[in-house]
């Protein structure tokens, strides 16, 4: 009678420990204890081998019932908790779902499509360039023979090899070439911008890259004038810069050009007043342009009396000024926090 008794003690203290489970893990835990071969049951069970036949018949089967009752509650607790998991996991498709993170146009390239807008607004077509360029459309057919001092104000990646002949090529170190490649193909009038990639072999700090964007402009007619570069040029910094900015034209030398150019805005920051970003000139130097040099007219076969001018503007520098960058390396260090500002 005793071992009937710690049977039902045992059964009843097992359900009511089966009460207070409450999770799939505690659950195989009192099956463990419950069930397993170091339980109690279990040494129950063994322990019947030495009693009587009489006893064994009537105690095995009251232990066999309790064994039944308890692998049921398990299989209950365990069909029960499954359940429930599988509804708390189960994907709620009412729920909006995770966006995908899209891309954005760079914002060099959105400032060179920009200009490139103002500039067909006033009846200009982009054409583009190779960036791999010769010598001859770099240098000597605008007006830089090879002793000449200019080729070493735009240090040159040379490529190695030689195509049939002499043929040099090198990365352009800037986006002029396409005045002449231009002219070679099409008749006066013309009006272009090229933008594109430049490359020049020099150190990179603050304001200077080995790999930047530049846009050239050439206009070739009847009549061009200084006056016409001014308007132009004037109209594409009001509408990037605002109506409030002044230029200011000083000569400079570029021998594609006479007379040459560099133009400089009234600073963006103090108005002209002196600050540090223009080094307390009032001034930021932005381009270079002029009058397109009768040789270089030459070189595209261009005859009569037809007159240009042509700019180059420094992309990164104008983005720079736009949204006050102060390390014009920042727009390639692919940091997606600072990317993701404009
Ligand atoms: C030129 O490249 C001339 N081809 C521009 C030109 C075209 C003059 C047509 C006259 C007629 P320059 O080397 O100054 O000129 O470069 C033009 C602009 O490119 C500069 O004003 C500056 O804004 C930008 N720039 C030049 N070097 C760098 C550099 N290393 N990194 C970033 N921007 C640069």
């Amino acid at each position: 009678m005793e071992l009937q008794k710690r049977l039902s003690d045992f059964q009843s203290s097992a359900l009511s420990s089966l009460e207070s489970v409450s999770d799939l893990k505690r659950l195989e835990e009192w099956r463990v204890t419950t069930l397993g071969k170091k339980s109690e049951l279990s040494t129950i069970l063994k322990s019947l081998g030495e009693l009587s036949d009489e006893l064994k018949r009537e105690l095995g089967e009251a232990a066999n019932n309790t064994k039944n009752t308890l692998m049921t509650a398990y299989e209950t607790a365990l069909a029960s908790f499954k359940t429930k998991v599988a509804v708390e996991e189960a994907l709620d498709i009412t729920l909006p779902g995770t966006a995908p993170q899209l891309g954005k146009t760079h914002v060099i390239s959105s400032i060179i499509q920009e200009c490139c807008e103002i500039f067909r607004d006033m009846g200009f077509v982009v054409a583009e360039g190779n960036e791999v360029e010769t010598p001859y459309y770099s240098f000597d057919a605008l007006n830089i023979p090879p002793d000449h001092p200019a080729r070493d104000t735009m240090d040159t990646f040379w490529l190695e090899g030689k195509v049939k002949g002499s043929r040099e090529f090198l990365l352009r170190p800037h986006t002029s070439p396409m005045q002449v490649r231009y002219m070679e193909t099409h008749k006066p009038p013309i009006r272009i911008v090229v933008p594109g990639k430049v490359y020049r072999y020099e150190a990179t700090d603050a304001t200077h890259l080995s790999m930047f964007h530049q846009i050239e402009g050439l206009a070739i007619g009847k009549g061009v004038s200084m006056a016409d570069l001014k308007g132009v040029l004037t109209t594409l910094i009001k509408r990037l810069f605002g109506e409030d900015r002044k230029l200011r034209f000083r000569v400079d030398y570029f021998p594609f050009v006479e007379p040459g150019a560099e133009i400089a805005i009234n600073c963006i920051a103090c108005a002209g007043a002196g600050c540090s970003l223009c080094k307390g000139t009032g001034w930021i130097e932005i381009l270079g342009a002029g009058m397109v040099h009768p040789k270089v007219l030459k070189s595209g076969k261009i005859e009569g009396d037809y007159t240009g001018f042509a700019f180059g503007i420094g992309i990164e520098r104008i983005a720079m000024l736009r949204y006050g960058v102060e390390d014009i390396r920042n727009f390639y260090h692919n940091d997606l926090r600072f990317l993701r500002q404009f």
